[in-house]
């Protein structure tokens, strides 16, 4: 208690010194105050109505601009006093108010940060260490689910909960392959790729991404016609917040069966889990693309001894009934021993809830996807990604469990097999480049849930082992580059960005080379003054593009 006391105090000490450094004076404090007043003067003046527009910002002298600020940040390490928090939130209701608040945002000298489910892994979209405006998508949410034309259009801030729970509420036989928790943002979740449960069988969120609503940096309302196929491009896995405001999403929506099976085993090492994990890796990206195992694995102690042992949770989801399944599974993977006890057959949607969230069941009411205040979303968490390409053998997996035991059990592993679609894309087809070779992705993290905060002693220890653990895993994943996933945005793989050289170190990772270049083309024809951007945004260099 004492210790994290005494380092936020200092971090405050820091702010401080920052704040007058780059300011020069005391009076800084007040002009930043009167700058915000000028702000929310701007915002009237340039609205039609300027009683409601002011009914929708917040400074924080207003009471509630702590909880709307909290609302959507998910991850407790981003939710701290000393986190720096907006100058400004506005909170739109309409398209007309986003082009208001940019211009006031511009004209003020702020920086923006835009804001759809906040579930930036470092907590981006709601923080930045220079004044900013939070633009706060959350009321902008409406969903229009076409059964006839198999489309929908969802605006920025909804959630994929709430895009599911609509879908479902006009047909089961149509979906979209988004991701796994239903309190990710689409604004953020399609714009870096999106993988979740069907991935095998319809490739990345993006990739069934058919138009979009887009706000340039000069307020200007673009669509895929307007904008042309460069920047679409760019928004589908580049991560829009280095482009502008995605204010809606056009997707394509996808076939699946009225019935759906899903299954859990979950096994030790004891029970063999090395040789049914080594096997896992040729069978899961391999087998019919109906199906999708998914493994999640923990350290514990075997009964109450010390010694230890991993954990694994293989849960499947299969396009299609428990008879049809069980023959597969006979034929590619009978080590697993799934018997018709461990499947239930179920709707899609409400494979979303058990796949979803622990505790949820096929009789949990499907409407609590769409219910915030149902789920929980509040964790305090580091997590960090991989993709593996080739196989990993047994004694490297014994290693890597070895690894495992040096943590104390607030360590996740989780696995997710690609291959089926995402052989047939090239690396090039949009920005997200982790296609064909990829075995399965890696999501490896530590829970600090039971800690005050992630600076105790024990969080510390935590995050150091994590960072440990990645470099350990080095000789077993991907390689040249060694692959990151842009939606688990990691500043610990750099932030340099003052040369392509530097930013290649970071860039390359989340986007290979070629991806990388063509990124920073179209930014720099988009927002060349660099407006839009953050830590890991695509950078603009003095440079001309034609030499890099
Ligand atoms: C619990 C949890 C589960 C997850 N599960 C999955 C999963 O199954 N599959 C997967 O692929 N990913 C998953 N992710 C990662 C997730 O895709 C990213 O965190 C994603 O960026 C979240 O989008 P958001 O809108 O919720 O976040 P935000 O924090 O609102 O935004 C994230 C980034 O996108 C920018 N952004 C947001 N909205 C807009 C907009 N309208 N216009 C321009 N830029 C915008 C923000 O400025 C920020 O840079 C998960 C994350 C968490 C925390
Ligand atoms: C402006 O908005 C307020 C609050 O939403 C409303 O009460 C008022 O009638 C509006 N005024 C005009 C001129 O539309
Ligand atoms: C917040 O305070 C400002 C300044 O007093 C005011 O203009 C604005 O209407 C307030 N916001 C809300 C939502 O009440
Ligand atoms: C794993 O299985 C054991 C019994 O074999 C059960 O007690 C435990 O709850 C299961 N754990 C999970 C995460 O399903
Ligand atoms: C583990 O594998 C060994 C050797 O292949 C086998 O004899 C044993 O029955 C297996 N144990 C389990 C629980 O499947
Ligand atoms: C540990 O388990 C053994 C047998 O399962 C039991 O006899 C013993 O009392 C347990 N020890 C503790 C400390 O719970
Ligand atoms: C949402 O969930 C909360 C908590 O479980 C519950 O109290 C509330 O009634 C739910 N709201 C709706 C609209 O179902």
């Amino acid at each position: 208690m004492k210790k994290s006391q005494l380092s936020c105090f200092i971090f405050i000490l820091v702010l401080t010194l920052c704040f007058f450094n780059s300011w020069g004076a005391l009076s800084s404090i007040l002009d930043n105050t009167a700058s915000s007043e000028d702000f929310i003067g701007c915002l009237q003046s340039n609205s039609n109505n300027g009683t409601s527009i002011s009914q929708l910002v917040f400074t924080p002298i207003n009471s509630s601009f702590l909880s709307i600020w909290q609302e959507r940040v998910n991850n407790l390490r981003f939710i701290k006093p000393s986190t720096p928090k907006p100058s400004v939130i506005v909170t739109p209701v309409d398209e007309t108010q986003i082009q208001t608040a940019l211009y006031c945002t511009k004209k003020h000298g702020y920086e923006i940060r835009i804001r759809s489910g906040g579930h930036d892994f470092e907590g981006l979209s709601s923080s930045a260490a220079v004044p900013f405006v939070m633009l706060d998508l959350f009321k902008m949410k409406s969903i229009d689910v076409d059964v006839g034309y198999k489309t929908a259009w969802v605006q920025a801030g909804a959630l994929l909960g709430e895009l599911y729970y609509s879908i479902s509420q006009k047909t089961n036989t149509l979906y979209f392959p988004a991701g796994i928790c239903p309190t990710v943002g689409v604004g953020g979740y399609m714009s870096g790729g999106g993988y979740g449960n069907l991935v095998r069988k319809y490739g990345t969120a993006a990739d069934n991404v058919v138009d979009v609503r887009f706000m340039d940096v000069n307020g200007n309302i673009l669509d895929r016609k307007s904008m042309g196929e460069d920047l679409f491009w760019a928004l589908r896995g580049g991560g829009a917040s280095s482009f502008g405001i995605v204010l809606a999403w056009k997707l394509r929506l996808v076939p699946v069966p009225e019935i759906v099976t899903y299954f859990k085993v979950n096994i030790t090492l004891e029970e063999n889990a090395t040789d049914i994990f080594y096997k896992y890796q040729f069978v899961a990206p391999n087998i019919d693309r109906d199906l999708l195992i998914r493994v999640g694995m923990v350290s514990e102690n075997i009964g109450n001894t010390s010694k230890k042992t991993i954990r694994m949770l293989f849960e499947g989801l299969y396009l299609g009934k428990i008879d049809a399944l069980l023959p597969l599974l006979d034929k590619n993977f009978p080590e697993l021993k799934v018997r018709r006890e461990l499947c239930e057959e179920m709707t899609m949607v409400q494979s979303s809830l058990v796949l979803g969230e622990q505790g949820f069941t096929s009789s949990t009411p499907t409407e609590v996807l769409a219910n915030q205040s149902a789920i929980v979303r509040l964790w305090n968490y580091k997590d960090k990604s991989d993709y593996v390409r080739t196989q990993i053998p047994k004694n490297g997996l014994r290693k890597i469990w070895r690894k495992m035991f040096e943590n104390d059990g607030s360590e996740v592993m989780v696995t997710y097999p690609f291959g089926g679609k995402m052989e047939e894309y090239s690396d090039t087809a949009t920005p997200y480049p982790h296609r064909a070779g990829v075995l399965y992705q890696v999501l490896k993290g530590v829970n600090l849930g039971d800690q005050t905060s992630d600076t105790t002693p024990v969080s510390l220890r935590r995050i150091d082992w994590v960072r440990g653990f990645d470099k350990f895993l080095e000789p077993y994943v991907s390689k040249n580059p060694r692959e990151a996933y842009l939606n688990y945005i990691d500043l610990d793989l750099g932030v340099g960005s003052e040369t392509y050289e530097e930013a290649s170190v970071w860039g390359e990772r989340y986007w290979k080379r070629d991806n990388f270049k063509k990124l920073i083309r179209i930014k720099a024809e988009v927002d060349p003054e660099n407006f839009f951007r953050h830590p890991q945004s695509i950078p603009v260099f003095s440079t001309p593009l034609s030499s890099l």
